[in-house]
């Protein structure tokens, strides 16, 4: 798909490049330089003097990609024929003819860069926004795990809005995290705090069984947690659960835009319940299962472009009033966020 950049959906995509977006777990980068793609921008990342960089990854001696390169000493050096560049992206060592290394003054485009929730970000433009956090993650009293990054055929904002639509539960995750019996969902309050939206959604009942009920320590046929969300514009959300006994389960994800139809979500999940890591499998089992029911439903969605503004007839979609608040309210300030500098 190629949308033209007068298109709505298209401004969208444009207005990404003054956001943090996540392109690899810190834990990712060690000795060697790490590929990734943001906004259709081919990146290397490296942690070179200590410090995680991203920067073009096209060589510019004769194109190759840096990613495949070493990182020596405090230098990300190009596979081909080991010119050097450092953590600003300048080239310092042209070893063929060493003495011409300042004269030729190369240099690769370095990006901000910073490092967040277990996350290596990048702002391909100036950060409109402070990177997100996940403040579980340092948390003594969690056992946090880091989950697998995948890469959904979908734009980032029908991921976020996936995440974060209730009335699927009932459908696509009848059994795991809602029920057909239930369809029915209640208004709930949604409103700015700073650049995160919030809205908490309580008065769920769902039914305590098997494992996680045994960890939880729960005795009742059915439970009420109270959901409290933060998403941070454009698409990071971090979602706690308190269940009745004050115990916590934690996802935090955030969806980073490889391409205009292709969305990496990076993830962690959280719990300070059975925290011996004999039960992870459990949760990471349950976690992929729900993964799954959503992954076809998402990717048969058309236009792969929520359409903030001027959609065509044919595209116009139709928000069911209460239920779909979360959804309204997010494209209300994701169109702001777009259309702000856009049409400044
Ligand atoms: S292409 Fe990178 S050093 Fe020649
Ligand atoms: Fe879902």
């Amino acid at each position: 798909m190629s949308m033209s950049p007068e298109s709505a959906a298209g401004t969208l995509y444009e207005a990404l490049r003054r956001f943090w977006h996540p392109v690899a777990y810190s834990a990712q980068l060690q000795d060697k330089p790490v590929a990734a793609t943001l906004l259709g921008r081919r990146l290397v990342v490296a942690r070179l003097n200590g410090k995680a960089q991203a920067m073009e990854s096209r060589c510019p001696h004769k194109g190759a990609n840096l990613s495949l390169g070493a990182i020596v000493g405090d230098t990300l050096e190009c596979a081909y024929h080991g010119w050097r560049f450092n953590h600003q992206g300048r080239c310092v060592l042209t070893p063929a003819r060493e003495e011409l290394t300042d004269t030729m003054r190369a240099s690769v485009q370095t990006y901000a860069t910073t490092e967040s929730a277990g996350m290596v970000w990048v702002c391909l433009e100036e950060p409109e926004f402070p990177v997100p956090v996940f403040p579980e993650l340092d948390d003594p009293e969690y056992r946090v795990l880091q989950g697998e990054a995948y890469d959904w055929k979908t734009s980032t904002p029908r991921r976020l809005e996936n995440f974060v639509d209730f009335s699927h539960f009932a459908y696509v995750h009848d059994g795991t995290i809602g029920s057909r019996s239930n369809p029915r969902v209640d208004a709930v309050d949604v409103w700015r705090e700073g650049h995160v939206l919030r809205f908490d959604r309580c008065g769920v009942k769902e039914p305590g069984a098997g494992l996680k009920k045994k960890l939880l320590g729960l005795t009742e046929d059915w439970y009420e947690p109270v959901n409290e969300y933060h998403v941070t514009m454009p698409h990071t959300v971090h979602l706690k659960r308190t269940f009745p006994n004050g115990k916590r389960y934690v996802l935090f994800m955030a969806a980073s835009p490889v391409d205009e139809t292709t969305t990496r979500s990076f993830w962690w999940q959280a719990r300070d319940f059975g925290t011996e890591p004999e039960h992870d499998a459990f949760f990471q089992d349950f976690e992929a299962e729900v993964l799954a029911q959503d992954k076809p439903i998402i990717e048969s969605q058309l236009p792969v472009w929520i359409n903030l503004r001027g959609a065509a007839p044919e595209e116009r979609e139709r928000p069911l009033r209460d239920a779909d608040v979360v959804t309204v309210e997010y494209r209300r300030w994701l169109s702001e966020l777009c259309f702000s500098k856009a049409t400044a």
